[in-house]
C-alpha cells in the first residue's frame, strides 16, 4: 500500500466488504488538514481491485487540492464501489455503504459521482448524516462545474488575449455530458464559436443544432483550430502524443486529472500553452457543497462559484510576476495552505 504509485500520504484507506449486499468498496481519505474530507462515491465495474484503489487514491488527492485552492474548510476524500451501477446497485448495498461512512465518524462526507445519484444519497441518509445534498435546494442538480470552468475560462481569456470576454473566440469542447453540455450553452451565450466532439452522436447533433457548433471526430478534437480547448470527458488527455498536436493558446476544462503525467505540464509550458489546473477550473462542486451550509439558493451558489474566476485571475497575475506556470502557482498555494493548517492543528492538539 505505502509504495503504491498513487499513494501520497493518504491519512486513511478503508477496504469494505459486505457479504449480504455484495458491497465491495474503498474509501480513501487523503487529507483532513483543512476540515472533514469530502468527495463523491463512484460506482464503476472496475476491471480489477487495483484500478479501483488507484482511482480512489488519485481522486481523493484531487479533492484535497480542489478544496484547498478555492479555500473551503474541507479535506479530500473519495469512495469507490466496485460494480455496475445499472445492475448491482440496491438499497441494501447503499445502506451498507452508508454504514461504512457512519463508522468514519464524520471524517468523510459522501457525495454523488459517476454511477451514483442524489437519490442514492437520500437512501444513505437513512443510516448516516454525513452526506452532501442535505437540503431541498441542494437536491436540485445545478451545473456548478460548468459555471466554474466558464468563469476560469473567461478570466484566462481576458488575461491572455486582453479582451473583455470570449466574444469572437473559438472554443473546442471535448465531451458534452453533465459538464461539457451546459458549458456549451455558457460559451455560446458569451459569443464564442464552438467546436465539439463526443462519442455520443446525439449529444453532438444537439450542440450543432442549438449552437451551430462545428463537429469534429473525437480523436481529432485535440487538433481543433481554436483558441481554447476545454477537456470535459476523460482524464489523461494531455500527453506526449496529444500536446504536439494542440493548436490552441490555452487549455481550461472540467475533466479530472487531464495531465497524463508530470512531464505534460512542462511540455505545455514549452509550447507556450497556458494550462489552467483542472483542480481549479473543476472546483465548482466543492464550492457548491460549502454553499449548501451557508445559503444554497441557486443564485447564491452560482455567485459563489464565480470565485473561481477571481482566483484564476490572481493565479495568472502571480504566474506572470514570478515567471511560473499557473499550475506551479496553484501547487504552491495548496502546499502552503495545507502546511499552515497542519501546523495549526498540531499546535491545537498539543
Ligand atoms: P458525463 O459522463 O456526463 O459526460 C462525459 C461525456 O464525455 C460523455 O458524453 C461521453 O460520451 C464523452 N466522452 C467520453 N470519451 C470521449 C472521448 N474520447 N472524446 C469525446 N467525448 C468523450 O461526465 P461529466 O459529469 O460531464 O464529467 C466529465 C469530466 O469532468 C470527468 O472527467 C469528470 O470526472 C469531471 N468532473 C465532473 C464533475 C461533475 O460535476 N459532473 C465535477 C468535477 C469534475
Amino acid at each position: 500500500m505505502f509504495s503504491h504509485p498513487d499513494f501520497d500520504g493518504h491519512e486513511r484507506i478503508v477496504h469494505a466488504f459486505d457479504a449480504a449486499s455484495g458491497l465491495r468498496a474503498i474509501v480513501a481519505i487523503h487529507s483532513t488538514a483543512l476540515g472533514p474530507s469530502f468527495g463523491g462515491c463512484r460506482m464503476w465495474p472496475y476491471a480489477d481491485d487495483g484500478s479501483a484503489l488507484s482511482d480512489a487514491l488519485r481522486l481523493s488527492r484531487a479533492m484535497t487540492f480542489k478544496c484547498a485552492i478555492v479555500g473551503v474548510p474541507y479535506g479530500g476524500g473519495k469512495s469507490v464501489i466496485i460494480g455496475d451501477p445499472r445492475t448491482a446497485k440496491s438499497d441494501a448495498l447503499l445502506t451498507a455503504m452508508a454504514r461504512i461512512v457512519e463508522s468514519l465518524g464524520g471524517s468523510y462526507i459522501i457525495a454523488d459521482d459517476v454511477g451514483t445519484s442524489l437519490a442514492d444519497l437520500a437512501v444513505m441518509r437513512g443510516t448516516t448524516s454525513h452526506t452532501a445534498a442535505t437540503t431541498t435546494s441542494a437536491m436540485q442538480p445545478l451545473p456548478v462545474t460548468a459555471h466554474g470552468v466558464f468563469s476560469a475560462m473567461v478570466a484566462t481569456a481576458v488575461h491572455v488575449f486582453g479582451t473583455s470576454g470570449l466574444a469572437g473566440r473559438t472554443v473546442a469542447i471535448q465531451g458534452l455530458g453533465n459538464v461539457g453540455g451546459p458549458l456549451c450553452d455558457l460559451v455560446a451565450a458569451a459569443g464564442a464559436r464552438l467546436i465539439v466532439a463526443d462519442l455520443d452522436p446525439g449529444r453532438v447533433a444537439d450542440a450543432v443544432h442549438r449552437h451551430g457548433a462545428h463537429a469534429l471526430p473525437p480523436d481529432r478534437v485535440v487538433e481543433a483550430d481554436a483558441d481554447i480547448l476545454a477537456p470535459c470527458a476523460l482524464g489523461g488527455v494531455l500527453d506526449a502524443a496529444t500536446i504536439p498536436r494542440l493548436r490552441v493558446s490555452l487549455v481550461c476544462g472540467g475533466a479530472n486529472n487531464q495531465l497524463a503525467g508530470p512531464d505534460a505540464a512542462a511540455a505545455l509550458a514549452r509550447r507556450g500553452i497556458v494550462y489552467i489546473p483542472d483542480y481549479l477550473a473543476g472546483a465548482g462542486g466543492v464550492i457548491d457543497f460549502h454553499q449548501e451550509r451557508i445559503d444554497d439558493r441557486p443564485q447564491a451558489t452560482l455567485s459563489a462559484v464565480a470565485a473561481i474566476g477571481r482566483i484564476t485571475t490572481d493565479v495568472l497575475t502571480q504566474a506572470a510576476a514570478k515567471g511560473d506556470t499557473p499550475l506551479g502557482i496553484c501547487n504552491q498555494m495548496v502546499a502552503q495552505r495545507l502546511a499552515t493548517a497542519d501546523r495549526t492543528n498540531r499546535s491545537r492538539a498539543s
